[in-house]
């Protein structure tokens, strides 16, 4: 049965909902950066091995959301949370602030934000548009360095428990641009309750496709908007 605009609706996306803006997908860029593979930059180990090198890494990260716009899919899910009357929730797994800049606002950043620091000892998360590094010292209470404000490999992704209950609840999960390689996030499909209507938009078969009730394959910048029309006329 279709839902209505009324339904419990929840969405994840990943790294491609973002490509076609020019963000580079993690798998699809083979996971390297610099020759360094993207687990031995994105963790705590890391971190302490070689702040200077994490730092700048995400410094890089983070200026380039200047140069980036967030694209017709982007786009399409600011649209249909506006016009959905029903509970509806985004969650994301991009660092990037392409959903925000688009205008979706019951938003989730569960691997966190790169324009975002958070203190390495009084936890006070704050904005940071600008870069960071060993001298970045907490706004909130000056006593320690700022740290990216990203969930590293080997840490627990943020809000999960508002991100199950409403998985457990909705009536269409939907997951767009995301590989299935990277839990808990591949997983959400199989915590929604039976009866739940669930669909892949993605441009290849992602690793947990046979998950999902329905699967659409193509760009996410063609998928999501027509989509989003299909749900809203419906
Ligand atoms: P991946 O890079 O693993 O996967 C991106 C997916 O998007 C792939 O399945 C591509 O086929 C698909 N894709 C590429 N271009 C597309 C387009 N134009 N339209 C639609 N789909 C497209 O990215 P994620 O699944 O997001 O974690 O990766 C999950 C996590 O792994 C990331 O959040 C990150 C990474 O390690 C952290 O930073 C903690």
């Amino acid at each position: 049965m279709a839902p209505s605009t009324h339904g419990n609706l929840v969405l994840l996306t990943g790294a491609g909902i973002s490509a076609e803006s020019g963000l580079r997908t993690f798998r699809d860029a083979d996971g390297l950066w610099e020759n360094h593979r993207v687990e031995e930059v994105a963790t705590p180990e890391a971190f302490r091995r070689d702040p200077a090198l994490v730092y700048r890494f995400y410094n890089e990260r983070r200026r380039s959301l200047a140069t980036v716009q967030p694209n017709a899919a982007h786009r399409a899910l600011a649209r249909l949370e506006r016009a959905w009357q029903g509970p509806f929730l985004l969650v994301t797994q991009n660092v990037d602030d392409l959903h925000d800049r688009a205008g979706s606002r019951q938003l989730l950043h569960m691997h966190g934000e790169l324009l975002k620091g958070r203190c390495l000892a009084c936890g006070a998360v704050q904005a940071w548009p600008g870069d960071m590094d060993q001298d970045s010292r907490c706004p909130t209470c000056q006593r320690a360095p700022v740290r990216p404000h990203i969930v590293w490999f080997g840490e627990l992704p943020l809000d999960m428990d508002r991100i199950y209950d409403a998985v457990e609840r909705c009536d269409v999960f939907v997951a767009i641009g995301t590989s299935g390689h990277v839990y808990p996030a591949a997983g959400l499909v199989q915590a929604v309750a039976p009866g739940t209507r669930t669909l892949e938009l993605n441009l290849e078969p992602s690793l947990v496709a046979s998950a999902f009730g329905e699967a659409r394959t193509g760009r996410a910048t063609d998928l999501v908007p027509a989509f989003v029309d299909e749900l809203l006329g419906g």
